[in-house]
C-alpha cells in the first residue's frame, strides 16, 4: 500500500462529499431565491439578505459562509458583506442565462432520493420506470437542458439543417419526442410562428405540466402536448422531428427511429441531440464531466430504458457511432454531425 495514494483517493473523495454538500447548499439557495436577491440587490450581511429575502439571518449567515468557502461568493472582512459577482450570477441566479446550472443542480436531490430502490435495482437487473422517478428528476432534467436549448436549438443547430428552418417559418410541421416538460417544443413554437408544434413523451405528468408551461407562455393552440410513445404517435408528415436527449432513454430506440423515419415528411429531416460522448470508451472517462454523466445514466437513463420492452440501454454515454448505427439501420441513408457542445452531440438524419 502506498500512502501517498491512499491519502490521494481520500481527498477525492472529500472532493466528493464538498461537491455533493455544496450542490445542496445551491439547491437551499435556489429554492429561497438568495442568488437573486444578492444579483439584483447587491452585496449583502446576512442580516441585509435576510431583510431582502425573509430568510431566518443566523440560518443565512451559514448558508453565506458555506457558499464563500466553496468560491460562489466573495468575502470582504472590511464590512461583512458578500458578493455575487456578475459571471458567478450568470451560472446561480438567472434562469434565462446561458450558463445558468443551478436549476440542473437539483437534479442531484433526484437521484439521493432514489439510492434505496437504484440499489435493489441492482440486487434484481430490473429497471426503474422513468415514472416512478422522484420528481426532482423530471424537473432537474428540464432545468438542465433548457438552458443550452434556449441558447442553441433555433439559432445555432436549426439553421445547421439545410431548409428546415425555412420550412418551419413558412408552417411546416415538427414534433418533439419525450417532450419531458415541453421546453424545446416551447422554443420552436415561440420562434416559428406559423409552424404546427406537437410534443409527445409517454409520462402522462410531464405532458401535464408541458400544457402548463404551454399556457404560461402563451402558447395555447399553437402547441399541443399529448401523451405517446415514441413509437405509437401519429406519422402525420413532419419537416422535423426532434428526439433530444431522450434516444438513450428509451427501450426500443432502433424501433423509435424507424417510426421516425415513417412520421417523416419524403424530404424531412430528424435532429438527434444526445450527450456528448467520445465513441471510445478509454477515451470518453477522461471527459470532465463523464463522471457526472455516467451517474446521471446509472440513476435515471439506464433504469428507464431496462423498465421498457425492446431490450436496448444505450446508457447516457452511448457516443455517435452507435446512434448513426441505428439511423442507418433505421433507414436513414444521411447522418452527420452538426454541431456539438459541452454537454451535447446534435446529429442530422435524413432518409
Ligand atoms: C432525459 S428526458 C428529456 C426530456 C426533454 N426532451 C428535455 O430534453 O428536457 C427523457 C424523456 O423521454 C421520455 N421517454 C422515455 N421513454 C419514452 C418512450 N418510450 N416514449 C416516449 N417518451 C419516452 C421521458 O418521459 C422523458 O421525458
Amino acid at each position: 500500500m502506498n500512502p501517498e495514494l491512499i491519502e490521494q483517493h481520500a481527498n477525492r473523495l472529500l472532493g466528493a462529499m464538498t461537491g455533493a454538500a455544496t450542490t445542496a447548499m445551491v439547491a437551499v439557495g435556489d429554492r429561497l431565491g438568495l442568488y437573486r436577491a444578492l444579483a439584483d440587490g447587491g452585496p449583502a450581511t446576512p442580516p441585509e439578505l435576510a431583510a431582502r429575502t425573509g430568510a431566518a439571518a443566523r440560518y443565512l449567515q451559514e448558508w453565506l459562509s458555506q457558499q464563500a468557502a466553496a468560491g460562489f461568493l466573495d468575502y470582504t472582512a472590511g464590512d461583512g458583506r458578500y458578493t455575487l459577482t456578475a459571471e458567478a450570477a450568470a451560472v446561480l441566479a438567472f434562469e434565462t442565462s446561458p450558463a445558468f446550472l443551478a436549476g440542473g443542480a437539483t437534479i442531484t436531490r433526484g437521484w439521493f432520493a432514489g439510492i434505496d430502490r437504484l440499489a435493489e435495482a441492482f440486487r434484481t437487473g430490473a429497471g426503474i420506470p422513468w415514472h416512478e422517478q422522484d420528481p426532482a428528476v423530471f424537473l432537474g432534467t428540464e432545468r438542465f437542458f433548457r438552458p443550452g436549448y434556449a441558447a442553441n436549438l433555433t439559432t445555432e443547430w436549426l439553421p445547421a439543417l439545410p431548409g428546415v428552418a425555412d420550412r418551419l417559418a413558412a408552417g411546416g410541421r415538427v414534433a418533439d419526442v419525450g417532450c419531458g416538460h415541453g421546453a424545446a417544443a416551447i422554443l420552436l413554437a415561440q420562434a416559428y410562428p406559423l409552424a404546427s408544434v406537437h410534443g409527445y413523451d409517454f409520462h402522462e405528468r410531464s405532458v401535464e405540466i408541458a400544457r402548463q408551461r404551454a399556457t404560461q407562455a402563451d402558447l395555447d393552440g399553437r402547441i399541443h402536448f399529448e401523451t405517446f410513445d415514441a413509437t405509437g404517435y401519429p406519422a402525420a408528415g413532419f419537416d422535423l422531428i426532434c428526439l433530444l436527449d431522450t434516444l438513450h432513454d428509451l427501450g426500443d430506440p432502433a424501433a423509435a427511429l424507424a417510426h421516425a423515419r415513417k412520421a417523416l415528411a419524403a424530404d424531412g429531416t430528424v435532429l438527434v441531440v444526445e450527450p456528448n460522448a467520445a465513441d471510445d470508451h478509454a477515451a470518453n472517462l477522461a471527459n470532465p464531466l463523464a463522471a457526472l454523466s455516467y451517474a446521471a445514466s446509472t440513476f435515471q437513463c439506464t433504469p428507464a430504458a431496462l423498465a421498457q420492452a425492446g431490450g436496448f440501454a444505450l446508457g447516457a454515454q452511448a457516443g455517435p457511432a452507435v446512434v448513426s448505427r441505428l439511423a442507418t439501420d433505421a433507414g436513414f441513408s444521411h447522418v452527420r454531425k452538426v454541431a456539438e457542445t459541452a454537454v451535447n452531440v446534435v446529429l442530422e438524419l435524413r432518409p
